[in-house]
């Protein structure tokens, strides 16, 4: 009994305060209302609407206070002192980063608040959830002037429960994002990447019935490509209405299970003839669950993924990853969210002859995985556990560890993620080694069928030989590593007689090699900076590559120029890192066809 009200309570307290639980999945799917497009923002270095004079926080106070901004207050006469209005501040574009929209903001760290009104006449018995797909890089959250939460982790969704809160008219949903870097955080102070502020992704209200669906995987099972299995997960569960089914009617199922006291089915259902998800064949079948008559939609591929000794084997063939890293960033130079953004660059990635993306160096949005996943490109996602984590900070492994559950309960259904990486390019230690095993026994818990890997740094051995010596490779199921020869140090001429040796017996794949160039730059292949230079670096990289024992894949880095702070050479950089094979203006540069032509040799050698 115990356990069943500690559900019930997880839902939502009795005092009408939100909780903020589980997070929900497959929110596309669902009866959603967006609150997506204008909001009104105010811009406040001093946090003047969180803290008093004082520094006494307001929302910590028993007595609410007409100066905190997220009481959205206006005088109701003449006299009366109010120093802030959302109705007459600023407007601004949701989703959307400030840095990209207010240019004034371009190199803005630290709060501003957001406000969107809106009228929601929630019916009875129903339940109604604020869902947000990501705030860079902390948010406190506030529905009518009631603390929803406060959630830390720039690429990650989050959601509260509302249904005591909201009224049928004039709510005033408030986020207080603060981007202001800290070496505590993940990541840490130092990136090679624009730290955009705000509110980056989608925000909806959910609205469910009182006992819902909150979460499911419907996925083959590990090692058994004739049976998928998984688990639906009821919130609020009622043992009154215990029935649930699962109808992929294509493949001529019609499953009907009982959920358990703890709200929780686990299933297995053998399957015949499935047309298995592929590159080649990204079939996604019309997945239906219907619990107390409430239908929940999804398309879900299905697939299998894994290694055979130094080979990554999908649906028991193995293959080769023909890749590429990719940043989160739109046209405008802003964060990419929108299913527009996600098709540039998965249709570039396309066209370059891919058939698989690293997402680095975080979980981006929800609708590139759903692109990738309908596109039939292979896709490899990543926390930012980026270079000097803190590692000896348990806080620390926290946020890292909440962000990779994060990223498993959205994405886990999507046939396209084959990978989940857990760091890169993170300085060798013990601690470090230690909050690497964590994330990889945490992930193996929550999805044991895809396969696990890290950007690591390389050594060169006594002999000169490029080596790949990290104690983490012991826990990784794929070897991965970043190297930049001729552009962060050796020579292009000796590419041919570099060889490159490991002790894993493990599939390995270059996650990054490239250099910089400015489009439309010209001049001798030995002249840095110019597109002659980079489609040399690639011609060479790639003769010293092809030669590396186990090469299972490769993801040069990157797909298109990103926005960087520390990429400051005027005329040449301008605040951007020039590694695309496609210039941030759509350009192609002459490395991207060295590279397409290898892709597709390759694609060739492999069919
Ligand atoms: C590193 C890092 C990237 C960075 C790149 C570069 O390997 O992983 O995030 O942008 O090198 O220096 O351009």
């Amino acid at each position: 009994m115990k356990k069943l009200i500690t559900t019930l309570l997880l839902g939502f307290s009795i005092f009408g305060q939100a909780q903020n639980i589980n997070l929900i999945s497959n929110v596309p799917n669902r009866n959603t209302t967006s609150l997506n497009g204008i909001w009104n923002y105010i811009v406040d270095p001093y946090e003047t609407g969180y803290y008093s004079f004082h520094h006494d926080v307001y929302d910590q106070q028993k007595k609410p206070s007409n100066a905190a901004y997220f009481n959205n207050y206006h005088a109701v006469n003449k006299q009366e002192l109010v120093e802030y209005d959302f109705d007459k501040s600023p407007k601004i574009t949701i989703p959307g980063d400030w840095t990209s929209q207010v240019p004034e903001l371009k190199y803005y760290e630290g709060n501003v608040w957001f406000k969107k009104s809106f009228d929601y006449n929630l019916k009875d018995k129903k339940r109604l959830f604020v869902y947000i797909g990501a705030v860079n890089y902390k948010a406190d959250v506030y529905l009518n002037g009631k603390k929803l939460g406060t959630h830390e982790g720039g690429f990650t969704p989050f959601n509260y429960e509302v249904t005591s809160i909201v009224k049928p008219k004039d709510n005033y949903l408030v986020l207080k994002v603060d981007n202001t870097r800290h070496k505590e955080d993940v990541p840490t102070l130092n990136t090679d990447w624009w730290n955009y502020g705000g509110i980056t992704r989608d925000v909806t209200l959910i609205e469910e019935e009182a006992s819902f669906v909150e979460d499911y995987t419907i996925q083959l099972k590990k090692n058994n490509a004739a049976v998928i299995s998984g688990f639906i997960k009821i919130n609020n569960f009622n043992p009154a209405q215990n029935q649930v089914s699962i109808a992929i009617p294509e493949l001529k199922i019609n499953y009907k299970g009982k959920i358990g006291a703890d709200g929780i089915l686990n299933f297995e259902i053998p399957a015949k003839k499935i047309s298995y998800w592929s590159p080649e064949n990204p079939k996604l079948y019309e997945v239906s669950i219907d619990f107390n008559g409430q239908k929940l939609n999804d398309k879900i591929g299905f697939r299998t993924i894994e290694t055979q000794g130094d080979k990554i084997v999908l649906n028991g063939k193995p293959i080769f990853l023909r890749g590429i890293s990719i940043h989160e960033e739109n046209a405008k130079g802003g964060r990419a969210n929108s299913v527009e953004d996600a098709l540039r660059l998965l249709n570039w990635a396309k066209e370059l002859g891919c058939n698989y993306v690293r997402l680095a160096h975080y979980p981006h949005n929800e609708n590139i995985i759903r692109e990738a996943d309908k596109m039939g490109l292979m896709v490899w996602e990543e926390i930012p556990v980026y270079w000097t984590i803190e590692f000896t900070r348990k806080e620390t492994y926290q946020n890292a560890q909440d962000q990779l559950t994060a990223a498993i309960t959205r994405d886990k259904n999507r046939a396209c993620i084959i990978i989940w990486s857990m760091a890169n390019e993170t300085p060798i230690s013990d601690a470090r080694n230690a909050f690497i095993k964590k994330l990889v026994d945490h992930t193996k818990s929550l999805d044991s069928t895809r396969l696990i890997s890290a950007a690591l740094l390389t050594q060169s051995d006594s002999e000169g030989f490029g080596t790949i010596n990290d104690a983490i490779g012991d826990y990784l199921d794929i070897i991965s590593f970043n190297q930049y020869l001729g552009w962060y140090g050796g020579k292009l001429e000796d590419a041919e007689k570099i060889l490159w040796k490991t002790k894993y017996n493990k599939p390995v794949i270059v996650s990054e090699f490239g250099g910089d160039a400015k489009a439309g730059f010209h001049g001798e292949k030995n002249e840095r900076w110019t597109e002659e230079y980079q489609e040399y670096l690639y011609i060479q990289n790639l003769k010293m590559i092809e030669k590396i024992p186990h090469l299972s894949g490769l993801s040069p880095w990157i797909l298109v120029d990103f926005r960087s702070p520390r990429r400051l050479l005027p005329g040449i950089q301008d605040e951007y890192n020039r590694k695309g094979l496609v210039s941030n203006q759509g350009e192609k540069k002459k490395a991207f066809f060295i590279m397409q032509d290898w892709y597709a040799k390759k694609k060739k050698e492999q069919n």
